[in-house]
């Protein structure tokens, strides 16, 4: 672990979080009981016509009303109108506390008034982009290079999905090799190569409709924490084009919704090196979040090349990068008159000074302010809190963190697995269901959360907001039967 100040007091006890996980998805799921689920729905009809309008307008010009994958539509999406600290607000004036943060970068909160101010002034005397080289670009570079040394260079680019694409490309130009192995369940954002094993291990094409076989032939994935699995992948690819990289989230996959073992992370570096295979850490949640050495701070595990999303800007747009090892990020100059050696990446609104600013300023409001530890503490408090709550009322669910990266699990959809089809079939659905009822109860009940399951705490969530969630959470987890 680095000199620098880390959200996570202690590794969680990952064996004990897989106990409960097994026997909370081994019991039917435990649903809110109706007449309790009318009173919440009826919750969006008396309270929230605003959005209903607006969402229903929608759907005659937009796809399904909502354009954002993190979004409920059970019964039906929310319109947000103001977002400020710990809070949103919906059209219709109801506040809500919010641990969604945007799906994980406002560490400092939402809507932070001095980067949102830094970013004006830019925007004042640039606009938001011009398209050549912009002063804060080098800025952003530097700073990050200093929190994280492994990051020798760095690419900003528009999102976490392009930055993946771009490690992908650059490890294959620096390797020569071909396969790519990722972690079942993993989410490393929704380019064709990497809609592979979504949520769910095991699942590998389940949902690349659109995707052509080619594009994922050379895409693998392996069982999370299955260190055997990831040897005997790596063997194989030998005669098979080879490994290029091996991606992970450094977590688990989807923020550590499955958690890894502590030293799962150093064995994946160990085999990496055995097989010639470059590390990617993926660090669009945990870059910054976890602290701001990133989880290969926090770990002390150096990835060859590390991806960044919308930490790296605190949520303003075009949120993305690419950095690491020097000789590998080479690969990845820009410029007019290519060579044929690069490998050909970057956009036209990438890198320019708003997200360089945001990111800039964002980083060293976090690192001034300590922003990621005091997220974990909100994160511990808030996990204590519903483990109390779960303990107290002896329901079956469970609370884990890793810092400001809080896991809820009451319809446990994701630990379901290809490892036991039939239950897999039997209750994709029902849990499904359950986990959108959840969120909805949450919502009644004041909450934004993650996709029902998943919380990202901020600086902004004082002990008075933990505690008032607490409140809110105990009324729903307790309507369960
Ligand atoms: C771990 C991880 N990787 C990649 C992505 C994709 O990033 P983006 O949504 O910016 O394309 C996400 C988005 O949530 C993510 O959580």
């Amino acid at each position: 672990m680095s000199e620098q100040k880390y959200a996570i007091s202690e590794w969680h006890d990952t064996a004990e979080i897989y106990r409960k996980l097994d026997v909370l998805i081994n019991q039917p799921p435990h649903t809110i009981k109706p007449e309790k689920m009318t009173e919440y729905l009826s919750y969006f009809e008396t309270k929230c016509q605003g959005s209903k309008k607006l969402t229903d307008e929608a759907k005659q010009y937009i796809p399904g009303g909502v354009q954002h994958n993190l979004a409920f539509n059970y019964p039906f999406p929310m319109a947000i109108q103001k977002a400020e600290g710990a809070y949103m607000w919906d059209v219709d004036g109801n506040r809500y506390i919010d641990f969604l943060q945007a799906g994980g970068p406002t560490v400092l909160g939402s809507n932070y008034v001095p980067v949102r101010e830094k970013v004006m002034e830019v925007i004042k005397e640039s606009g938001p982009i011009t398209g050549l080289f912009h002063e804060y670009e080098l800025k952003l570079a530097q700073l990050v290079n200093r929190l994280m040394p492994n990051i020798e260079m760095l690419r900003m680019l528009g999102s976490g999905t392009e930055s993946v694409m771009a490690a992908i490309r650059v490890a294959r130009a620096h390797t020569g090799k071909r396969k790519v192995i990722k972690v079942g369940g993993a989410y490393h954002g929704w380019s064709d190569s990497m809609v592979f094993g979504l949520h769910i291990p095991g699942t590998g094409r389940f949902e690349s409709a659109g995707i052509p076989f080619g594009a994922t032939a050379n895409t693998e994935e392996f069982y999370p924490n299955d260190l055997a699995a990831l040897r005997r992948k790596l063997i194989f690819n030998r005669v098979r084009g080879g490994t290029a990289a091996v991606i992970l989230e450094p977590v688990g996959p989807e923020s550590g919704t499955r958690p890894i073992y502590k030293d799962f992370n150093q064995k994946v570096r160990d085999l990496c090196d055995e097989f010639g295979a470059l590390l990617i850490f993926d660090e669009v949640v945990t870059g910054f979040r976890l602290g701001m050495g990133g989880a290969q701070g926090y770990f002390g595990v150096k990835p060859d090349l590390t991806v960044f999303g919308k930490c790296i800007t605190s949520g303003y747009p075009m949120a993305g990068g690419l950095g690491g090892r020097r000789d590998v990020m080479l690969h990845l100059s820009a410029g007019i008159g290519g060579t044929g050696e690069r490998a050909y990446v970057g956009g036209t609104l990438s890198a320019n000074p708003l997200s360089c600013v945001a990111g800039y300023y964002a980083l060293l409001e976090m690192e001034r302010t300590n922003a990621p530890v005091i997220a974990g503490q909100a994160g511990d408090r808030l996990t204590k809190g519903l483990q109390a709550i779960i303990e107290n009322h002896h329901l079956p669910f469970v609370a884990f963190n890793q810092g400001s990266i809080c896991h809820l699990e009451t319809a446990a959809v994701m630990l379901l697995d290809f490892k036991h089809p039939i239950r897999l079939a039997k209750q994709l659905k029902p849990r499904n269901h359950l986990m959108q009822e959840m969120g909805a109860a949450y919502m009644a009940s004041g909450i934004i959360t993650l996709a029902g399951s998943r919380m990202y705490t901020s600086m902004a969530d004082t002990d008075e907001v933990i505690d008032d969630a607490l409140d809110r959470f105990e009324g729903v987890l307790t309507s369960t039967i």
